[in-house]
C-alpha cells in the first residue's frame, strides 16, 4: 500500500507492504520504487517491504526550487527519518541498487545501528573517474535546458543487456517512461549529488553485518569484478552474479534476484 511520510518537511511516497522483519529497498537513478515490483511481490510474502520513492523522484514531492544538489547523505538521512516515521524500530535489511547502493553505503555510515543486513546490487564503492564526473555535470545542465528524454538513449544501452534492449519492450518501455517522467530539477540535483559522493572503499572493511553483493553478469556500469572485490573487503559479505542480466538485474532476471534475496534474508 502506498503511504506518504513527511521527512523533515519533504513528503516521501513509499510502498509499505507485507509483515515480518523489515526490508528497505532503495531504487536507482533516475527511477522510482517501481523498479522493485518483482521483489516487492516476492518478499512481501515473508517480510515487511518498505520501498520509497527517493526525495524528488516518482510520486514523492518535488524538490524545493532552490535545491541544486541532493547528496547521498541527504537521501540516507531521509531513509532514517522515513523508518522512524513508519514506526519501524530496530535494525532492518537494507538493499540498494546503483545510486541506491551509494545511498545504502552512506546510510550504513550515518545510521549504522539501523543496518542489520546490507545488500548491494549493481553498485560501486569507488567515486567517479574524472570523465564520468564531467559527464555528470554536463548531463545535469542538459537536463535543465532540454528535459530528461535524451537520457533514455544514452542510458538504456548501458542499463540492460542487448537481449533485453532488443526483445523486452515491457522493461525498456518502463525504463523509458521513468526517465522521461523524471523531473529535470531532480535529475540535475541527483547527478550533482552522485558526483560529490564519498569514496566508500575505506570503510568497506568495517561493514561487519551480513552482506550480499549482487552483480548482473553483464553489468556495464558497475563491473562485476569490481563488485566482487568490494564484497571481498566486507568481512561478512558474499558475492553472487545474476545470469542474463546487466545493470538492471532485479528487472531483467527477477527470479534469480528474488531467489538470492530470499536465501540471504532467511540465512
Ligand atoms: C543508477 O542506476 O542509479 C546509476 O547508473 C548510478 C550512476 O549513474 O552512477
Amino acid at each position: 500500500m502506498m503511504k506518504s511520510v513527511d521527512v523533515g518537511g519533504q513528503r516521501l511516497a513509499v510502498e509499505d507492504r507485507g509483515s515480518g522483519p523489515p526490508v528497505l529497498l532503495v531504487h536507482g537513478f533516475p527511477l522510482d520504487h517501481g523498479m522493485w515490483d518483482a521483489q516487492i511481490e516476492a518478499l512481501a510474502r515473508h517480510y515487511r517491504v518498505i520501498a520509497p520513492d527517493l526525495r524528488g523522484f516518482g510520486q514523492s514531492a518535488p524538490l524545493p526550487a532552490g535545491c541544486t544538489a541532493v547528496t547521498m547523505a541527504c537521501f540516507a538521512d531521509d531513509l532514517g527519518a522515513l523508518l522512524a516515521g513508519l514506526g519501524v524500530e530496530g535494525p532492518v535489511a537494507v538493499c540498494g541498487l546503483s545510486m541506491g547502493g551509494y545511498i545504502a553505503l552512506e546510510f550504513w555510515r550515518r545510521h549504522r545501528w539501523r543496518v542489520g543486513k546490507l545488500i548491494l546490487c549493481d553498485t560501486r564503492a569507488a567515486p567517479d573517474a574524472p570523465e564520468a564526473l564531467a559527464a555528470r555535470f554536463q548531463n545535469a545542465a542538459r537536463a535543465l535546458a532540454e528535459g530528461t528524454a535524451f537520457l533514455a538513449d544514452t542510458l538504456l544501452p548501458r542499463l540492460v543487456v542487448p537481449a533485453t534492449l532488443q526483445a523486452n519492450a515491457a522493461i525498456t518501455g518502463r525504463l523509458r517512461e521513468w526517465i522521461a517522467a523524471a523531473s529535470p530539477h531532480t535529475v540535475a540535483a541527483a547527478l550533482r549529488g552522485m558526483a560529490c559522493r564519498s569514496d566508500a572503499r575505506p570503510w568497506l572493511g568495517a561493514i561487519d553485518c551480513p552482506g550480499l553483493v549482487l552483480a548482473g553478469q553483464h553489468d556495464a556500469i558497475s563491473p562485476p569484478d569490481e563488485m566482487q572485490a568490494m564484497a571481498a573487503q566486507m568481512p561478512k559479505a558474499r558475492f553472487a552474479t545474476i545470469p542474463e542480466a546487466g545493470h538492471m538485474a532485479p528487472m531483467e532476471n527477477p527470479q534469480a534476484v528474488n531467489a538470492a534475496l530470499l536465501s540471504f534474508l532467511a540465512g
